[in-house]
């Protein structure tokens, strides 16, 4: 795990993970990870590589994610298949439902966390609409479009979905982000309003409302390099926990400071 400031440190307090519990949870389940070409997805597969587990990994770069594959199966553990597709393209999703149909066993758990996120003030963006059907097409639709796929299987094994979202769905909207905080709004509501449908019959829902993570999705915001963010490996830790633990939701402890500071920015 990274080395935090005084501030993350305080700011992101460490996890235990009972790995025993979290061994027997998984112990042979199948596990979707999309967006595990970097960042919070790819810290995620390295933090259950050591699991005797089928991890699914999906993302466009398929270089990125075969390196990835052969780096956990040297360990001798998890079972790695991986399947590069953009989501955002009907003929790959297809392709790719259909070929998720046919893994053997079928899914315990998906976790949604391919994304996209743009920062642009709306004055900027008037020539953009892409900008808006381009983070619709992968924060909102490609998630919805396999979780209708996937929910009768994830029925059937009593599973579990993990959606990785931003604490920005619980704070006053940010200028200069609404093509990405629409998006993740979308699925974030479609999510909740589904969930209680899905409890009742038995799968698991469990969103992540994270703050700053130090991931390549930020690198391009200058000021996000001096702000307290948290370690990616650290989120993969909380996001592995969820799986033995079926919370609801993770939100930092500070968020209460943080929503009635965000009426003032
Ligand atoms: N970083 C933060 O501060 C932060 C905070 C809150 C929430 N989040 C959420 O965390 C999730 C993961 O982001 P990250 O920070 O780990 O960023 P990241 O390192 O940029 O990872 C994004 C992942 O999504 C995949 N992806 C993007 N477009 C795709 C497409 N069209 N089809 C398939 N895969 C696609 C990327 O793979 P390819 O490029 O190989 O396709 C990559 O693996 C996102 O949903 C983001 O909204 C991030």
């Amino acid at each position: 795990m990274s080395t935090y400031t005084w501030l993350e440190a305080i700011l992101f307090p460490q996890v235990r993970i009972n790995e025993q519990r979290l061994l027997q949870h998984l112990s042979g389940k199948t596990i979707i990870i999309t967006g595990a070409s970097s960042g919070i997805g790819e810290a995620l597969a390295v933090r259950l590589s050591n699991m005797p587990v089928h991890l699914i990994l999906i993302a466009r770069r398929e270089q990125k994610l075969i390196e990835l594959k052969n780096s956990i199966a040297a360990k001798g553990k998890a079972k790695v298949s991986v399947y590069a597709a953009d989501l955002r393209q009907a003929d790959e999703m297809e392709a790719l439902l259909l070929w998720l149909e046919a893994v053997p066993g079928g899914i315990d758990i998906i976790v949604s966390n391919a994304g996209k996120s743009i920062k642009r003030s709306i004055f900027a963006s008037l020539d953009r609409y892409h900008d808006f059907t381009r983070t619709m097409a992968i924060n909102y639709l490609a998630p919805v479009q396999l979780m209708l796929a996937l929910i009768p299987v994830l029925e059937e094994k009593k599973g579990q979905i993990i959606n990785v979202s931003t604490i920005n769905m619980l704070l006053q909207p940010f200028p200069h982000w609404s093509a990405y905080l629409a998006s993740k709004s979308a699925f974030d509501q479609w999510l909740r309003a589904a969930a209680p449908e899905l409890r009742a019959r038995d799968v698991k829902v469990t969103t992540f409302y994270l703050p700053l993570v130090r991931t390549p999705m930020i690198e391009p915001t200058a000021s996000y390099k001096s702000m307290p963010a948290m370690s990616p490996e650290h989120v993969a830790a909380h996001i592995s926990k969820a799986m033995y633990t079926h919370k609801r939701a993770f939100k930092p402890w500070w968020l209460w400071p943080a929503e009635w500071l965000s009426f003032f920015k």
